[in-house]
């Protein structure tokens, strides 16, 4: 009998996008294998299953420990669909952020990625077929002020993208970006790692990084998207025969784009900026007068 469910292979399903395209990978008849660093967290993930009533298999796999990600192929490989969505991100300016904080989020966003790629395509290049999808992110096609780390990260992998699709293509190997704007995850909540030096005070950008954060707490969070309208975009793009190279997803993440193509990309950056400065001055005045 032939083969008929297609296998995926998701990394980062703790939560956010990696948990909901799980489950609606597996309400969509594929054959799931969600996996996460940590199985310790692996509960609200069963409890999203079993309320769809439907089956994933659970796995653990740390994408930049290649024994997880070998033992994960081992045991439930080949995959036909590999959904590359494990990632971090580190607020804070490049100039406080260590080689060490920096390393590590290229390490995730990155090298987990590819660390993935180089493990199931070998599988992908023998059945002459393969989908990989990476979750990049609209900071890989713009500047991301005090998030360099993740910005710089996330368009190494657009490029990984953009390399890897032309080389698999012999293969019948799609390789797809998806782009994102803000969507309410872990990823800009809980998860969000800030540099260890964010509270210094003696850093030239203390106040600015700070500005920053408070326009991502007032400004952009609150507006943020429903992650489950990237979750079922993933789903589309596995079930699309021929899928298309980039997918921007997000209504703030289209306007950046357009205004990018218009060449008009200066006027957004302004505006960011002029917030990002109101937010920093309004922390200075509180400073000066609590110093009085
Ligand atoms: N939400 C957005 O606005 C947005 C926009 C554009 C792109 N993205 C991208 O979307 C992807 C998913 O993030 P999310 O938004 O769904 O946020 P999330 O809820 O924080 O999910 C991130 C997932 O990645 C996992 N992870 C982190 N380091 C890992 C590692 N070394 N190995 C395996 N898994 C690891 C986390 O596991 P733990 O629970 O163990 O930490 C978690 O399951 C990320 O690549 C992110 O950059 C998000």
């Amino acid at each position: 009998m032939g083969k008929t469910r297609k296998k995926v292979l998701i990394t980062g399903c703790s939560s956010g996008f990696g948990l909901l395209t799980a489950v609606a990978a597996a309400k969509a008849g594929f054959d799931v294998v969600a996996t996460m660093r940590n199985l310790n967290k692996d509960a609200n993930l069963k409890s999203a299953l079993e309320k769809a009533h439907v089956h994933a298999e659970i796995a653990e796999l740390d994408v930049t420990k290649p024994e997880t990600i070998n033992a994960v192929v081992q045991r439930f490989g080949p995959f036909d669909i590999l959904v590359n969505n494990a990632g971090i991100l580190m607020g804070g300016s490049f100039l406080d952020i260590t080689d060490a904080e920096m390393r590590s989020v290229f390490e995730t966003d990155y090298f987990g990625a590819v660390n993935l790629t180089r493990a199931v395509v070998p599988d992908m290049i023998k059945n002459k077929s393969g989908l990989i999808i990476n979750i990049a992110s609209l900071a890989g096609r713009v500047g991301h002020l005090f998030n360099a780390a993740y910005g710089a990260a996330k368009h190494a992998l657009i490029g990984f993208s953009r390399s890897t699709r032309l080389e698999l293509k012999k293969f019948r190997i799609r390789v797809v970006s998806v782009e994102p704007g803000y969507f309410k995850t872990g990823v800009i909540g809980n998860n969000a790692y800030l540099t260890e030096k964010f509270y210094d005070s003696n850093s030239p950008m203390f106040e600015l990084n700070r500005g920053f954060l408070k326009m991502m707490m007032k400004d952009i969070i609150p507006k943020a998207g429903d992650p489950k309208i990237v979750a079922k975009k993933i789903v589309k793009i596995m079930k699309t025969p021929k899928p298309k190279n980039h997918y921007i997803i997000g209504k703030d993440a289209w306007l950046v784009v357009i205004f990018q193509w218009l060449g008009l990309l200066k006027l957004i950056e302004q505006d960011v900026y002029i917030k990002l400065i109101r937010h920093a001055r309004r922390k200075m005045k509180q400073k000066k007068k609590i110093n009085r």
